[in-house]
């Protein structure tokens, strides 16, 4: 069996890795470290929670640590981007551990807190910066970042950080990035339609794929329940008076979705706390610590808190609305069991949302069971009636998360009604998908519910 130091890892590395608990080298760690150590490009695709942070984190310490700069302020020699703040903040933590017994600095920003801190930090040197790009490119046009002598760029759940949401600003950050340089592209999903984007930004990369693209971890066990949309809250309430649900993340479509479904358990004497982009920052780090503590059992999110976030022992993740775009569902479910750690995923399905249950089957090439022994069995039968035309969602310049372009209408009045979603484009919004990725009316009604 392979071990850490069969993969050409300095010693200072592998007694921090070692101190991290790791035995052995996840596969996702033992096919790209070597060839991101011999400083080829590398595009990385494993399932959720298996280990790519320390992928690229820890050939990036170890290489940049090899060339200490000469003398004077630290240049940025690494810019690793994410697309929300928890997430830039969780790398940040992970590239200090990996990296505790090296002599390199690293630093994040991200958007929704003061910039002077950050400033200082900047101005201090730093090697490796970890940034959402909408603070990130905020500095520098301000003038107080250079990326000129970046070695090595890494667009952490790279596909996203690639749609139509983060595109723009991303491309406006490799502009000013040499050309000669190592690029690391890494996530659980790739959808088709980026696919050949990412081959332009990459050098004869070498693609690491452990398991199949948009694959969900078999540990987690997966089920859906087919609910009117009316009563999810109270199929909530019911399954939440089981103790055994021990840490539950909720996700909901809307962040007023969130604040109500937080609200509702609060009244049902079931304490739980939201998070999502119009929260303050020190609101949504209080509540996510909170949470990755234990003292928290239940939190409800957007899609902010969808990809990249590693919390210990989260024994539950409930899809209270599905989501249109069925990456987000393979991310979503992937907070819990990993690190081969089991877990469950429970999803809520309207009859609107009919549609996305079979986007989402499809994506992941599984059918998720169904449980039909339940309080609230769904009754409808016929959509809903068309919601009136949605406005332009507003954009908030200084959430990374909702920095995104608007969306195709939802297929449906229970997704689009009561706010603006925080999650990517939806696939099949790209001309080059197939019309039958789109839900539709018309399928929705040849479709008997529970046939989905
Ligand atoms: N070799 C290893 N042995 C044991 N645990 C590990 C190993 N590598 C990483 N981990 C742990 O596994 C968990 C998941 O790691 P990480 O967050 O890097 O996953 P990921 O693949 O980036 O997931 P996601 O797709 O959700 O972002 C973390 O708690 C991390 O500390
Ligand atoms: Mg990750």
């Amino acid at each position: 069996m392979i071990k850490f130091s069969d993969l050409g890892i300095s010693s200072p590395l592998l007694r921090a890795l070692e101190d991290a608990g790791y035995t052995r080298p996840s596969p996702i760690q033992e096919q790209a470290i070597p060839p991101a150590l011999r400083g080829r490009d590398i595009l990385g695709c494993a399932q959720t929670g298996t280990g790519k942070t320390a992928a690229f984190a820890v050939p990036i310490l170890q290489r940049l640590s090899g060339h200490p700069p000469a003398g004077g302020k630290r240049p940025i020699r690494s810019l690793i981007l994410t697309p929300t703040r928890e997430l830039a903040l969780q790398i940040y933590e992970n590239f200090l551990g990996y990296g505790k017994y090296l002599r390199l600095r690293c630093a994040v920003i991200f958007g929704g807190v003061s910039q002077n801190p950050q400033v200082e930090a900047l101005q201090r040197g730093v090697d490796i910066l970890v940034a959402t790009p909408g603070r990130l490119n905020d500095l520098i046009g301000q003038g107080y970042i250079g990326l000129s002598a970046v070695e090595i760029f890494v667009l952490d759940e790279a596909d996203r950080m690639l749609d139509m949401g983060f595109v723009h600003d991303v491309k406006k950050v490799i502009a000013r990035l040499p050309a000669k340089k190592q690029t690391l592209f890494f996530s659980a999903t790739m959808p088709p339609e980026i696919v050949r984007l990412v081959n332009s930004l990459l050098v004869e990369p070498v693609k690491v794929t452990v398991t199949p693209v948009s694959s969900t971890v078999d540990s987690i066990d997966q089920s859906v329940y087919l609910v009117d949309k009316a009563n999810k809250r109270r199929l909530l309430a019911h399954l939440l008076g089981d103790p055994s649900l021990a840490s539950v993340l909720v996700f909901t479509r809307t962040k007023h979705g969130a604040d109500r479904v937080a609200r509702d358990l609060g009244k049902a004497g079931i304490p739980a706390m939201a998070i999502h982009g119009d929260k303050s920052q020190n609101a949504r780090q209080n509540a996510l610590s909170r949470f990755k503590e234990g003292s928290l059992r239940v939190l409800v999110a957007t899609d902010i808190a969808a990809r990249g976030i590693d919390i210990n022992e989260l024994s539950h993740v409930i899809n209270f609305d599905l989501p249109n775009v069925p990456e987000t569902y393979v991310h979503r479910i992937g907070r819990t069991g990993r690190a081969g750690a089991s877990g469950t995923a429970i999803s809520f399905c309207d009859f609107d949302e009919l549609p996305y249950l079979q986007d989402i089957q499809k994506l992941i090439k599984k059918e998720i069971p169904q449980v039909t022994d339940h309080p609230w069995p769904m009754t409808q039968t016929e959509p809903s009636p068309k919601p009136q035309p949605q406005t332009r969602p507003k954009r908030e310049p200084s959430s990374a998360p909702s920095r995104q372009a608007p969306r195709r209408a939802a297929a449906s009045p229970s997704a689009g009604g009561g706010g603006s979603t925080e999650s990517g484009p939806r696939r099949a919004a790209e001309p080059s998908a197939p019309p039958s990725s789109q839900p539709s009316r018309k399928r929705r009604r040849k479709r008997r519910p529970g046939t989905a």
